[in-house]
């Protein structure tokens, strides 16, 4: 069933068994633009780019997810389900939970904790954790070893909300539940590869704090995210 709604591309060779997926099509962009080679772009719906190019010799892809669950929740399903994609690797931002970590730390999902229904209404399961793929993660530590970048593995709080009406909620979310930091896509990411029997991972760069209120420029959130941009692009093939 291609073309799907949302991506337009009409032949699945074009795609890459492993699509790196940052939130921000530009951000996809950019990584097409940097660091590949012999790039193809594939997708322009909705200005959700998606590109595929050579790394190293080896080929990738890389594509917008947009963000929130229901977003990466389209996209991922549609490059699993349709595109016979293997391997999503989530590259995104998240906000710490906890003084310990400094911005531009990357963080190694293990596994997120959620209180969103997205993986009870997509397929009926009902606990609040979901896991990264051991195979990817187990990649993806040796990737980080080998390129002398210091990784944080951890389970991290994959949240529908940004602007929390309670702002010291995260307090709970880190000590009752262990979380790191948060983001907004994992939960939704891990439920569509559990559910199609594909593999999926996420790679997280300390964009801002909740307890510092640190922040970093939207300028900088596109273009310094380039450790954890050289970890994943390790998984091309
Ligand atoms: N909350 C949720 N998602 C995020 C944050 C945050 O503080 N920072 C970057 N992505």
């Amino acid at each position: 069933m291609i073309p799907t709604p949302h991506i337009e591309c009409n032949d699945k060779n074009v795609i890459a068994k492993t699509v790196l997926m940052p939130g921000d099509p530009l951000r996809a962009k950019f990584i097409a633009e940097t660091f590949l080679t012999d790039v193809v772009k594939f997708n322009n719906v909705r200005n959700m780019f998606g590109y595929t190019g050579t790394y190293k010799g080896k080929r990738i892809s890389v594509m917008g997810s947009g963000m929130g669950m229901p977003s990466i929740g389209i996209y991922s399903y549609e490059l699993y389900k349709f595109y016979d994609v293997e391997n999503i690797v989530r590259i995104g931002s998240c906000g710490a939970y906890t003084d310990k970590l400094n911005l531009y730390d990357v963080i190694l999902v293990d596994d997120c904790w959620s209180q969103s229904t997205y993986a009870k209404t997509q397929s009926g399961y009902d606990k609040d954790v979901l896991e990264a793929s051991k195979e990817l993660n187990d990649r993806a530590a040796k990737y980080a070893e080998e390129l002398n970048i210091p990784i944080v593995r951890g389970r991290i709080h994959s949240s529908d909300v940004f602007y929390a009406g309670n702002f010291d909620a995260y307090k709970g979310y880190r000590d009752e539940h262990g979380c790191l930091a948060a983001e907004m896509e994992s939960f939704a990411l891990f439920a569509n590869a559990k559910v199609l029997d594909k593999k999926a991972a996420c790679l997280l760069t300390v964009s801002d704090s909740l307890v510092t209120h640190e922040e970093t420029t939207s300028e900088e959130r596109q273009n310094a995210f380039t450790k954890m941009m050289e970890i994943a692009l390790e998984f091309a093939e």
